[in-house]
């Protein structure tokens, strides 16, 4: 049977997304371009208009019996279960936490007390520390924590260094970055879950990175647990967090006793942010619009996501190659990550041989909105030899970006380097 054809990918039609984003029309903001994306992605209309619709017309516990709460319970199961359909997972896999940060401690603590004795976990050195930080710290309690390191010339992350790290069949976890926050670049995840779930591991992948530049079919990819940010990912600050339920079910409950038997429940001790779960479903409306804007009608959300997924990576990809090529070469800097746009996702760090945050200060003056310093990836900076006091300049962009953006980019940075 042949496979069916693929969609061609149209030219992203800027003008419309950016009128879904109310801070294209703030005039603070006017004249300036955004590239610290990768720390906060502006939110779009839809998100802001669900999570304000929220605060004056629902917010009161959901589920009750009156209209408030059934319509605000309404929203947040239509969040989950959109999302869900979109990543290509069931709704109830599917859970919301405070940030990425406070997840990977949850499962960690449920890691720990689910571990056999003699049991082994595999982290990088490539991770933000949000997906290093907390399954580390099982060192301390006799889980044995084995290092997954990146070369120190490239920081790229070579699955031929996982296998010999599994070999002996004692890893039941691996964790790994869908790209990193400095390196950026594009790890082949399907290939790493399948070394991973053939040595009898679970694998974690930190897709916060990723996610903003197109939702992942993390059904297709095959991870036991996808994690990404929302308020990143043009939402509200919410940490979202696929669990596939065979691990699910496993794991013990870090949820409230009584809520053990749901699986969305387990890992989110905190009580949810009602109002930004709900708000979240306004991500699923902002890329519905963006793909019936784009695309012919389609029924299947996992379809949908699939060619929004390839319409920003086209266009970002479009844009990324002439900074890229603007930074490779230049004397005294040193661009972190490959130097080719479809091997990476577009966040661009640079080391300079000099304190990078006066040199984001300087391209403030460019009306170029950035930053410096080491976005809590201190082990990828520091195994790639990074003087962690001069810190790194970090230029990242999304979709909502335009060629213009990029070519004041380029010549700010011709002044101020
Ligand atoms: C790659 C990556 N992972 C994890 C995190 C942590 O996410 P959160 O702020 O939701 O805890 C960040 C935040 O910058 C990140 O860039």
């Amino acid at each position: 049977m042949q496979a069916p054809a693929k969609t061609a990918i149209p030219e992203l039609d800027l003008d419309f997304v950016r009128a879904r984003f109310p801070a294209f029309s703030v005039p603070d903001l006017a004249g300036q371009s955004f590239f610290e994306n990768a720390g906060g992605s502006y939110a779009c209309a839809p998100v802001i208009d669900r999570l304000t619709r929220f605060y004056r017309e629902r917010k009161v516990q959901p589920y009750g019996p009156y209209a408030a709460a059934q319509a605000g319970g309404a929203e947040t199961d239509e969040a989950r279960a959109r999302l869900a359909s979109m990543l290509g997972v069931a709704a109830d896999e599917v859970s919301f936490g405070p940030s990425t940060t406070a997840n990977t401690y949850v499962l960690a603590q449920a890691f720990l007390r689910g571990l056999e004795p003699g049991a082994a976990i595999v982290v990088t050195n490539q991770d933000h520390e949000a997906n290093s930080g907390p399954w580390r710290r099982l060192g301390d309690e006799g889980i044995e924590v084995r290092e997954w390191r990146i070369d120190p010339t490239t920081g790229h992350l070579d699955p031929a260094d996982l296998a010999p790290l599994l070999e002996d069949g004692r890893v039941r976890l691996v964790c790994f970055p869908h790209c990193s926050n400095v390196v950026a670049e594009i790890n082949p995840v399907a290939e790493i879950v399948a070394l991973a779930h053939a040595a009898g591991a679970f694998a974690c992948v930190d897709g916060v990175s990723y996610a903003p530049h197109g939702l992942p079919d993390v059904g297709a990819l095959g991870a036991d647990i996808y994690l990404f940010s929302a308020y990143k990912t043009y939402g509200p600050h919410q940490g979202i967090m696929v669990i596939r339920r065979e691990l699910g079910e496993k794991l013990p409950n870090q949820g409230h006793h009584f809520n053990a038997d749901t699986l969305y429940k387990r890992f989110t001790p905190a009580g949810p942010d009602h109002a930004q779960v709900a708000a979240c479903a306004g991500i699923a409306d902002y890329f519905d619009a963006l793909h019936d804007h784009h695309f012919a009608p389609e029924a299947d959300a996992r379809i949908r996501a699939a060619r929004v997924h390839d319409l920003m990576r086209a266009h970002e990809e479009r844009l990324l190659q002439p900074l890229l090529d603007a930074v490779a070469h230049r004397n005294a800097v040193r661009l972190i990550g490959p130097a080719e746009a479809a091997r990476r996702a577009p966040t661009v760090a640079l080391a300079l041989n000099r304190p990078a945050e006066p040199v984001s200060v300087a391209l403030s003056r460019h009306g170029i909105m950035c930053w410096a310093g080491d976005f809590y990836a201190v082990r990828p900076l520091q195994a790639m030899g990074v003087d962690l006091d001069q810190g790194v300049l970090r230029l990242s962009f999304v979709h909502y970006t335009g060629a213009e953006d990029v070519a004041r980019l380029i010549t700010a940075l011709d002044e101020v380097l």
